[in-house]
This record gives structure tokens, sequence and C-alpha cells, in this order.
């Protein structure tokens, strides 16, 4: 079967997008990156694309006018590539209404919490800050609110009392590392059903019950 075409958008480091290439790379994925485009020159992850082999584009926001004239060059690299699908990974700008739609059930991002709590930035100083016991990662279907969309995994990671923004984020970057690449898979294998905004995966298997945060 023909692998998904994907590209992968980033702004900066790269680890999921590293986490992605990995998967992509294994014999049997279903779903291949064609392109990395970065809104950022000199983003580290554009790096990782060339180790890859794989090609990258630097499309700059800031050399446009606007954010429509930013997204229809976006349009148009992602077309001449034939992607079929978009995985937003640390991409640093906000989509237009127009160009959600336009990849409606065909573009998917992660966001470092259990959504929707901690929507937007700084979402582990946040999370330190109330207090829960638990956060962690969110992949999910994008739609045109920031941070919203239907969500197709989450990973629970426990908050440590020593913790402070970056341990966290450490823990929490293992677990993204681990749903990105499961999320595509998934995707790319037609495992994936939208029913009423909400993602069903017939055959997936459940955690246990419950887990506590702390332990005696
Ligand atoms: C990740 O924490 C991701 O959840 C968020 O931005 C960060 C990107 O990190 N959307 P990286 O560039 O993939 O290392």
């Amino acid at each position: 079967m023909a692998k998904l075409k994907t590209a992968v958008l980033i702004s900066g480091r790269g680890s999921n997008l590293q986490a992605l290439i990995d998967y992509c790379q294994s014999e049997n994925s279903g779903a291949q990156i064609s392109l990395v485009i970065s809104n950022v020159m000199g983003a580290a992850g554009i790096e990782r694309a060339a180790e890859a082999g794989i090609v990258s584009k630097v499309i700059e926001h800031n050399s446009f006018p606007n954010r429509d004239s930013f997204e229809s060059a976006l349009t148009e690299t992602l077309d001449s590539f034939g992607i079929e699908f978009i995985c937003l990974a640390g991409f640093m700008r906000i989509l237009t209404d127009a160009f959600v739609k336009r990849w409606h059930n065909k573009i998917i991002n992660i966001h470092p919490s259990l959504l929707p709590s901690f929507k937007g930035l700084k979402t582990h100083e946040r999370a330190l800050k109330k207090g829960v016991k638990f956060t962690g990662c969110t992949v999910h279907f994008v739609r045109e609110e920031m941070d919203t969309g239907p969500i197709i995994i989450q990973a629970a990671v426990p908050i440590l009392s020593d913790d402070n923004a970056e341990s966290l984020e450490n823990r929490v970057l293992l677990a993204e590392h681990r749903c990105y690449p499961l999320a595509l898979s998934l995707i790319a294998e037609n495992r994936v059903a939208i029913i009423n905004e909400k993602v069903s995966i017939p055959k997936s298997k459940a955690p246990g019950v419950f887990f506590l945060n702390p332990i005696e």
C-alpha cells in the first residue's frame, strides 16, 4: 500500500520530528515524511531532516506581509510535494481558519498537556503552579480554535514533588515521542475514525483502571 505522504511543520528543536522520522524509517510504517517546513531559519529540526535525507524548506513568516500570504506560500509548497497529511511538531504559528479548513482531518498537532487542561504556552509552569499530580501530552486533530480538536492519544505523566519546569518538560517529552509516532501510524493504517468530533480507535487496548500519585 502507498505510504501516506506527510509533511512535518516545525519552528525549533524538532525532537518530535525526530520521533516521527524514526517511525517512518521503519520498513512497515504506513507514512513517509516527504517534506519538512520550518518557519524559522536555522531551526535545529532542519538538520535532523537533512540527516535523514528529507527535503526541508524554510518559509519565514516574517518575510510575508500577512498571515494569508504566508499560508499561500505554505499551501503552494505542500501541494507541489503532493502532501496528503500534516503533522505540526512545535510549529509556533497560529493557522487561519481557511488553512485549517483546507486540511480538515488531515492535520494533527502535539500539545504538552492533557487537553483541555492547559491550552496555550508554558504548560509545565502552569501545571506545577496549580499543583496537579498528573500532566501529560495530547495528540489531536487541528480545529479552528487553538488546542482543540478530536483527541487521538494522550499520555499521563506524573508530577514529582521536586520537579521544575525543565525536569517535567523532559519527562513529558519522553511521552510525546511515543505518542506522536503512534498517532500517525494509527491514522496511516486507517484505524482512526472521527464520530461526532470524537476519535474512536476500534480494537485499541486500554491501560489499567487508574494510576495513583503519590503512592506510599
Ligand atoms: C513539544 O513540547 C510539543 O508538544 C510542543 O512544542 C514542543 C516542540 O518540541 N507543541 P520539539 O521541537 O518537537 O522538540
